[in-house]
């Protein structure tokens, strides 16, 4: 008698196969076209496990059940849900699907994207947590990439399926990404088991979000999650709001590479960040910029890191290394 946890795990493999041979119906030409459209062909669909929720009410939930998975189960898996009336719908319909996967490369959820925009409900859907899937853990990828991670000793953190996709078809085989929630503590600890394997000893964190302004919030977010790491900590903006899958389109693979290899330390980032606001040429400008990026220095625990910005950051501001430590200690 197999575990629960075993049995859910079933159900996955049978709902990925469900999907993908979907994705081959005649009517889920608008989800070929939607990954076409985004730059990815049949061979990268397949590697990745593309797959189409089709446009039913319960053909996945009728599908498993005739395999003999219980309601429970598929409850429990997050596949099915009960209906108002009692009865068992599919979680998915009319989705492209992709097949969320764990570091051994068992599939564990599901991330739905809408293809119709008049359809309700938020643009991506993901499983919810159950047994098998923890979204604070979850990392899109790493089955894909945890080798590479290890090997190089670098982690690339993206924003959505695409994206992770378009890294690695460009040549960055170590991006992941979060499904539907912010970076935190328990998917570095997830990382590091990958990243203390690295033969350099030291490991890079690399965030690549949106160039928009809420993908550049989300960075600085990680100013303060990743604070025992703020040294192995980068940042990869991408030109003009794009996103990675956007810029493999409008600029192709190289771009996304050079993207990739042009990492700030995060630190830098946020000092810089604040540092573009202020005329420097002014003294009233270093001085404001001095009292902004104080209080960010000193949110940084590492002493020995806050010294080499204070030598960095004061030759800058034509200051004593002495009044910016002052600075930084009076807005801790
Ligand atoms: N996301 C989510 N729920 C939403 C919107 C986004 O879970 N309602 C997550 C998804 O994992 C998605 C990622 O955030 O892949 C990136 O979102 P966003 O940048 O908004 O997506 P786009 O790049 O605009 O999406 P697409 O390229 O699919 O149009
Ligand atoms: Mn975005
Ligand atoms: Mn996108
Ligand atoms: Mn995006
Ligand atoms: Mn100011």
């Amino acid at each position: 008698q197999p575990g629960l946890k075993q049995r859910l795990l079933d159900a996955h493999a049978a709902a990925a196969e469900f999907y993908t041979s979907g994705l081959l119906k005649p009517e889920a030409q608008i989800a070929r076209q939607f990954l076409t459209g985004r730059g990815f062909d049949r061979d990268a669909a397949a590697t990745f496990g593309c797959g189409y929720a089709p446009d039913s009410w319960d053909a996945l939930s009728k599908h498993l059940r005739s395999k003999g998975f219980s309601a429970e189960e598929l409850t429990n898996a997050g596949l099915s849900k009960p209906s108002r009336s009692g009865s068992l719908i599919d979680r998915f319909r009319r989705r492209l699907v992709w097949p969320i996967r764990d570091s051994s490369g068992a599939t564990i959820g599901f991330g739905a994207r809408k293809l119709f925009e008049d359809d309700q409900g938020p643009k991506y859907l993901n499983t919810p947590e159950t047994p098998l899937y923890k979204k604070s853990q979850v990392l899109y990828g790493i089955d894909l990439a945890r080798r590479e991670i290890a090997k190089s000793g670098r982690v690339v953190i993206v924003e959505g399926y695409t994206d992770v996709m378009a890294c690695h078809l460009a040549g960055v085989p170590v991006a992941v990404a979060t499904c539907g929630t912010a970076f935190g503590s328990e998917h570095i600890r997830v990382l590091r088991r990958f990243l203390f394997d690295s033969e350099s000893a030291d490991g890079r964190i690399i965030f690549t979000f949106d160039g928009d302004e809420a993908g550049q919030r989300a960075a600085l977010k990680a100013f303060d999650e990743e604070q025992r790491f703020v040294s192995q900590t980068y940042i990869a903006v991408t030109p003009g709001g794009q996103d990675p899958c956007e810029l493999r389109q409008s600029a192709g693979d190289a771009a996304v590479r050079e993207l990739i290899e042009r990492h700030t330390p995060l630190v830098q980032f946020a000092l810089d960040r604040e540092i573009a606001k202020h005329d420097l040429d002014t003294a009233e400008g270093r001085l404001h910029a001095i009292r902004a990026i104080a209080p960010l220095l000193a949110r940084v625990k590492d002493r020995g890191l806050v010294e080499e910005y204070i030598g960095d950051y004061a030759g800058r501001l034509g200051k004593e290394k002495a009044e910016l430590r002052r600075a930084v200690a009076g807005a801790a």
